[in-house]
């Protein structure tokens, strides 16, 4: 039996999640930049500088859903994007395995990303929002492709991990 949803609470709620999602991707966008800049491989700085170029389209995508909703951006950090700004800072100083730690962390955001939008697609189109919809949705092929990206390389992290200690 469908349940009854409260459409201007779902609306409500859809514009809070834009908002999340929009911080959450500034941080994604720092953390990206920061390790380009980082790592010495460059097929991972390839990946890294791809996404976020993506990351950027996704910040316009989610401006253009909250100022059609008659919203704006919210500086407001929740829980998600404290975690994204602590893995953020990690990467900021170079340590021994950095280039596999750099990889598991990146793996890891994108699928806070990919769960983000999974809920965000599935919240707008009870709020009868096919428009934020179809964005999540959009987004999060990106979010997935480049985790599988980096999935395609976990040999290539060993690798780099291993000359990594063989110097160290
Ligand atoms: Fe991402």
């Amino acid at each position: 039996m469908a349940i009854q949803v409260d459409q201007e609470m779902a609306r409500e709620k859809v514009v809070r999640y834009l908002q999340s999602a929009h911080a959450m991707e500034q941080q994604s966008l720092d953390s990206l930049e920061s390790l380009a800049k980082l790592t010495e491989d460059e097929q991972f700085e390839h990946a890294l500088a791809l996404h976020a170029n993506e990351t950027r389209e996704h910040l316009q995508l989610l401006e253009g859903r909250l100022a059609e909703l008659g919203e704006g951006t919210s500086s407001v950090k929740d829980a998600q994007n404290k975690l994204m700004a602590a893995m953020s800072a990690a990467t900021a100083s170079m340590r021994p395995d950095s280039e596999g730690k750099n990889a598991r962390d990146a793996y890891i955001a994108e699928h806070l990303e990919i769960a983000f939008y999974e809920m965000l697609e599935r919240l707008a189109l009870r709020a009868g929002d096919e428009g934020t919809s179809d964005v999540a949705r959009r987004i999060c092929q990106n979010e997935r492709a480049t985790a599988e990206k980096i999935a395609s390389m976990w040999d290539h992290f060993v690798e780099l991990s291993l000359r990594e200690t063989t110097m160290g």
